[in-house]
């Protein structure tokens, strides 16, 4: 391969050109196989280990469906694999240490078989500093790619073959969408639906916006015929992906067309199941509240992240709302849906926060009554606005206010938890247990993991039952024949 080939190729990252938004709206076009590349993949296997959020895991789906139509087939072993990808999360920095981490370890196994190709795409690769990082110590990373170029790795797999050199590619800007990507599913019971791409929140301390593009939502035709479509062969459960979900349709320009909308659709689908996830409070609107009040397959289960419960820490972290504000909406939605289940993220320790202001979170989550919740300390990530707020809160400081929130949340689920002991549920039964083969485990629609005791014959379906205990992270339980 000559010098100017390969410089097609070489495209790094720049966080500062992704942070640019264009008015544009996002063209559609069709996913196409490459034609010269037939089976290269016939005989070999591949292994893809995935990081951070649903997108991610959905994602990471989307390339086993493009390895396995080049002829490779999947293997749980990485010592068996013939191309190895490590999908990536930029969320918190010890996400993106452990990825480091096992690319020093995967050395080793590139030096034992020289023909192995060491993929890394995913969130990570969208930060210039991880890729100057891989490109200077990490030689042995064949091809480096992107989250707006999935659908290219067919040729960047080719070129690594063929002509041995690196493949460095990533898109600062999101690409278009692309429609009818090969998928190779995880399960035959739930699955996975994007809905839109990107984000344009900004909140101060996320890397998102940057790192997965502008908002862009797919049409509903389209999204509505893969869902048909995973109702015929047989799926139980979606759930709707995007990084705001309530703020799909807004980037349309040809009609007037929100989350509310699609919902209404959606839920006259026959699919016993539908999820979604994550939704911003701020864009949380009556339409999807009526939706949600409507039942069918929609589950009463909102994710809802607060991120904290002070005012002043809120307006910080460019979230536009109020704690007010979101407790209302807490509110309105218990009032339409009774037993809904509300979960959140919550982060402590953003900059110069003071102990006054972490108390605030903590009321909130007395207050808000959340049936679960995902805590984080701040992580300053680099080219965001809060990585360079001034911070005097000391590491040992926020480690303390992470175990006393985590210490209230784990009481409140607990306490929450018991009050289904008695109870009969519907559980979507999802296999054996992962302790225990001989007890079964499913959610209810609510999202609480239940371990029972029930009929193998059963799995893949929707079944009744009786809780026996609440535990802090799960509910134990028996199936009943009613
Ligand atoms: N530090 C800590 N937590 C973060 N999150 C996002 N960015 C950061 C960061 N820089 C959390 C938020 C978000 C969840 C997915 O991750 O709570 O809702
Ligand atoms: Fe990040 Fe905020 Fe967008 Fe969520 S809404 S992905 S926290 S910027």
């Amino acid at each position: 391969m000559t010098e100017k080939d390969y410089s097609k190729y070489f495209q790094t990252p720049n966080l500062n050109l992704a942070r640019r938004r264009t008015r544009e709206g996002a063209q559609k076009i069709d996913f196409v196989m490459p034609a010269n590349l037939g089976k290269i993949g016939r005989n070999k296997k591949f292994y893809i280990d995935t990081y951070g959020c649903q997108m991610n895991v959905h994602d990471s789906e989307v390339i086993a469906g493009i390895l396995s139509e080049l002829g490779y087939t999947p293997t749980e072993n990485e010592n068996d694999a013939d191309v190895i990808i490590l999908n990536t999360c930029a969320i918190r920095e010890n996400a993106e240490n452990r990825v480091f981490g096992e690319l020093g370890r995967l050395k080793a196994l590139k030096l034992q078989n020289p023909d192995l190709i060491l993929g890394v795409c995913g969130c990570m690769s969208q930060e210039e500093k991880v890729v100057n990082t891989l490109l200077q110590k990490y030689q042995h990373v064949d091809i480096i790619f992107g989250t707006h170029n999935i659908h290219r790795l067919p040729e960047y797999l080719r070129d690594a073959y063929y002509n041995k050199e690196r493949v460095v590619e990533v898109w600062s800007h999101e690409g278009d969408i692309v429609e009818h990507m090969p998928v190779l599913r995880q399960g035959k019971i739930k699955a996975w639906v994007n809905i839109m791409y990107g984000c344009d929140e900004f909140c101060t301390y996320c890397i998102v916006p940057y790192t997965r593009g502008k908002e862009r939502s797919r049409y509903p035709e389209d999204i509505l015929a893969e869902i048909e479509q995973l109702a015929k062969e047989g799926y139980q459960e979606i759930t709707l992906l995007g990084q705001n979900v309530n703020a799909y349709g807004k980037d349309f320009k040809d009609r007037e067309y929100g989350f509310g909308d699609l919902l209404k659709v959606i839920q006259k689908i026959n699919i016993p199941r539908v999820r979604f996830t994550t939704s911003h409070p701020r864009d949380f609107d009556q339409k999807m509240i009526d939706a949600l009040a409507n039942r069918g397959n929609l589950c009463e289960h909102v994710h809802l992240p607060v991120q904290s419960g002070n005012n002043e820490i809120l307006r910080k972290m460019n979230r536009k709302y109020t704690r007010e504000e979101y407790l209302e909406l807490v509110r309105e939605l218990r009032k339409a849906i009774p037993d809904v289940a509300i979960t959140t993220d919550i982060i402590v320790g953003f900059p110069g926060e003071t102990e006054e202001q972490f108390q605030d979170t903590l009321s909130l989550v007395d207050e808000a009554d959340f049936e679960g919740a995902f805590t984080f300390i701040f992580s300053p990530r680099e080219g965001t606005p809060a990585a360079k707020f001034p911070d005097n809160v000391t590491e040992e400081e926020k480690h303390d206010r992470l175990q006393r929130l985590n210490q209230k949340i784990n009481e409140k689920f607990l306490a929450a938890h018991k009050k289904y002991e008695g109870k009969i549920v519907e559980v979507l039964c999802e296999g054996p247990s992962k302790n225990d083969e001989t007890i079964l485990a499913g959610y209810t629609r609510t999202n609480k993991l239940v371990n029972f005791k029930g009929d193998h014959n059963n799995i893949g379906k929707l079944v009744k039952v009786r809780i026996t205990e609440g535990k802090t992270w799960h509910l134990l339980g028996e199936e009943v024949n009613e």
